[in-house]
């Protein structure tokens, strides 16, 4: 399983297992080690894969590593076999991706899949979530690692509408890739050959036209941030290249390798304070910390602190996918060889980050949340308690104090004292938890300053962090 949810009150302070399980995915045939030369030239970019559970996204993930070369076609016919056997014919794509064999027998994805693949620009990779909503928590984790998302909608009759629905996770998943800092995404119309689609325009407007104003809500900005395109992962039509007119004489736009190739992300700062928070920790000739880089850069014999505890480390060895690196930047998921700290001082939750510019240790601290759906009966206000998920923290927390109501009409604070407040609200409020955490102002490190809050498995109220107590003792 991957990441635990809910945080059992007797326990450590900071869940010290980790918490995030992935799983690698290595094509059967050797891909090529990079060279330090290659990771510098390309850009690398970290891409998720949400949307409702069937919609396809490990078919499309595992689809992208066979057009790439990674899968050879021995190996398919074997997946092939496999799938038959489980009588999950069309299933055998996914099974790229879909590794474990509970994964197999049931077609669910459980753990995130993890993979790589190249454009002509960028090195991107793959995180391919779960779409059930028990495994949320893992979605979560998954996301909150990523640069951009590709979003899978099935535009297959009657699954579009349940993935959509209030409770589908088209929806939940949207809102909490934004949140979590998903900047871009693309939304694949996916199912596109299935017998009830038939590459028909009016399913894909129909889903294109149903879906804009709900990005929307969700605060992506649609023109800039949003880009549609139909596909089918299963057939691997209009993803390496173009469909033909033959099969969908209406599309003129881009094919999604192309999309993902001229994604535009922001760019992080690399000479930016180091800030790398610690999914998971092991011993390993030393103290071995894994995360990905936020901001700044990390070089070989680096003296760094990890937070909260003050633990000053050294820089043993830098490891970026299997290789090793002299110096990783901003985006790269790394493992980070350390002297200076055991790896029992470590808990899941922790930054690796500079001497200088140290992230900040608090245990209160300044929000703006938005509130989703409040499990039944229950009323936001003073003493709600939840589940805090922010970066790779997972932490009880507290609502001490409602302090203003926002007007979602005008964006601004409403005058009226606020006591409690409903479903879709946004209200600003204090949060406590009861351990130090290490986590900015969003408007300094969107990817360290945006949360959500979870109470019994579900997503109640998604967040930014808007002040840090003046009683930060960093
Ligand atoms: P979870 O991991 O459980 O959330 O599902 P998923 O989104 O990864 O879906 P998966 O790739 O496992 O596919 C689910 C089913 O949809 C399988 O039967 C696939 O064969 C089918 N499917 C996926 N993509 C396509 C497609 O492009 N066309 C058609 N016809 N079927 C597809
Ligand atoms: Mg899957």
């Amino acid at each position: 399983m991957g990441m635990k949810d809910e945080l059992d009150t007797k326990s450590q302070p900071v869940q010290a297992e980790p918490k995030v399980k992935d799983k690698e995915v290595s094509a059967p045939e050797d891909v090529e080690a990079l060279d330090e030369m290659e990771i510098d030239k390309k850009r690398h970019l970290n891409v998720v894969f949400i949307g409702h559970v069937d919609a396809g996204k490990s078919t499309t993930g595992g689809q992208i590593l066979f057009l790439s070369g990674q899968v050879d076609d021995r190996t398919i016919q074997k997946y092939e076999k496999e799938a038959k056997d489980k009588s999950r014919e069309s299933w055998y794509m996914a099974y790229i991706m879909d590794t474990n064999e509970e994964e197999r027998i049931k077609g669910k994805t459980v753990e995130v899949g993890r993979a790589h693949f190249e454009t002509e620009t960028t090195r991107f990779t793959i995180l391919d979530a779960p779409g059930h909503k028990s495994y949320v928590p893992n979605m979560i984790s998954g996301a909150a690692q990523a640069d951009i998302g590709v979003l899978v909608i099935s535009a297959r009759k009657g699954e579009f509408e349940t993935g959509y629905e209030r409770g589908g996770q088209t929806r939940e998943h949207v809102q909490l890739a934004k949140t979590l800092g998903v900047a871009k995404l693309l939304v694949v119309v996916n199912k596109m050959d299935d017998h009830t689609v038939n590459w028909s325009k009016e399913r894909y407007d129909e889903i294109e036209s149903k879906m804009t104003p709900f990005l929307r809500s969700s605060g992506y900005n649609v023109k800039k941030d949003v880009q549609f395109l139909p596909i089918s992962g299963l057939v691997g039509t209009n993803m390496k290249t173009r469909v033909d007119k033959s099969t969908c004489p209406w599309w003129n736009g881009p094919c999604l390798f192309e999309a993902l190739d001229s994604v535009e992300v922001p760019l992080r700062d690399p000479k930016g304070p180091f800030r790398m928070p610690i999914i998971d920790k092991f011993k390993d000739m030393g103290t071995v910390v894994m995360g990905k880089v936020e901001s700044g850069s990390v070089r070989e014999g680096d003296s760094l602190l990890v937070m909260p505890n003050k633990a000053q480390v050294k820089v043993l060895a830098v490891y970026c996918d299997e290789n090793k690196v002299r110096c990783a930047g901003p985006g790269e998921n790394l493992r980070v060889r350390l002297s200076g700290i055991e790896e029992e001082d470590i808990l899941s939750g922790f930054v690796l980050s500079s001497v200088v510019k140290s992230i900040a240790a608090v245990t209160e601290f300044t929000a703006q949340l938005q509130i989703l759906e409040l499990l039944e009966n229950a009323i936001f206000t003073a003493g709600y308690k939840a589940v805090l998920h922010i970066h790779s923290v997972v932490e009880e927390c507290e609502i001490v104090e409602l302090l203003q109501q926002i007007d979602p009409k005008t964006k601004k604070p409403m005058k009226k004292k606020v006591l409690f407040v409903k479903n879709g609200a946004v209200v600003v409020c204090r949060i406590q938890v009861n351990n130090l955490i290490c986590i900015e102002k969003f408007s300094d490190f969107p990817q360290l300053g945006r949360f959500t809050l979870r109470t019994e498995g579900k997503t109640v109220a998604v967040g930014k962090v808007t002040d840090l107590s003046s009683s930060s003792s960093a």
